[in-house]
């Protein structure tokens, strides 16, 4: 299996190994500041399966400095660093630094361009914005996935045209969810990888629960009952995709 997507840290899990150890396949780290950055490249150096995404996260769009992206561009030659991410924008929280959090989104699918790395994207209540700027700035042969997805299946479609791929967590599993069912349903599954969003967004039946990435099974069988596919044949193709959209040395 891989988690293409979780946040891992002593702050996080006091039994930080133990979840690792949990994990029977690969975890790809989100790290979205300096801090986690330096904490995931150690995480990785020492775990095999461990490898890291790095990005200024929306969050920084009002603090970030230029020293700041000149650690995130030096660390994109990390052996274990495997795509830019995740970056993007976020109008959840506030619209009102819009234009700040566009400008650190466009610096850094620029930065993904000309290193080749492919795009972990972030995007809340966005995505018209998100979008836009992909299609503008982001090479077209670029590689990104959409970070739990949450859009619909037109809007799927359009991303996939730029290169993207859907990231499919745990909010696939829970009741009330519909729209992401129907995306999961219609579209092929060559352009989904499994996530988990650890420690947030736990799946069914552990919900309430703090995530982690072993639980991104309860992903691969949800998908494997809406689209009437065996699990060991979606955890063997959705391992492919993951494999070919981070070309992971494995
Ligand atoms: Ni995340």
């Amino acid at each position: 299996m891989v988690d293409t997507h979780c946040h891992l840290s002593k702050e996080i899990y006091e039994n930080l190994e133990e979840i690792i150890n949990n994990m029977k396949g690969i975890m790809i780290v989100s790290a979205v500041n300096i801090k986690e950055i330096k904490e995931a490249l150690t995480l990785a150096e020492k775990h095999p399966n461990i490898f890291v995404t790095i990005g200024l996260h929306p969050e920084e769009a009002d603090n970030y400095t230029d020293k700041d992206l000149e650690y995130l561009e030096k660390h994109l030659k990390h052996p274990k660093v495997v795509g830019i991410g995740e970056i993007g924008l976020d109008y959840h929280y506030t619209k009102e630094n819009k234009d700040k959090q566009q400008e650190l989104f466009i610096k850094q699918i620029k930065l993904a361009n000309f290193y080749k790395k492919t795009l972990v994207i972030h995007c809340r209540e966005a995505l018209e914005d998100a979008y836009n700027i992909l299609k503008e700035v982001k090479n077209k042969e670029l590689k990104g996935v959409m970070h739990c997805y949450s859009g619909n299946i037109d809007e799927a479609k359009k991303l996939i045209e730029l290169n993207m791929s859907l990231g499919i967590g745990g909010v696939l599993t829970f009741k009330n969810e519909k729209k992401l069912k129907e995306v999961v349903k219609t579209l092929d599954i060559k352009y989904f990888v499994l996530e988990t969003d650890s420690p947030y967004l736990t799946p069914e039946p552990f919900r309430g629960k703090k995530n982690e990435p072993a639980n991104v099974k309860y992903v691969a069988m949800k998908i494997s009952e809406l689209k009437n596919i065996n699990f060991n044949e979606v955890i063997k193709t959705t391992n492919n995709n993951a494999k070919r959209l981070f070309d992971l040395p494995i």
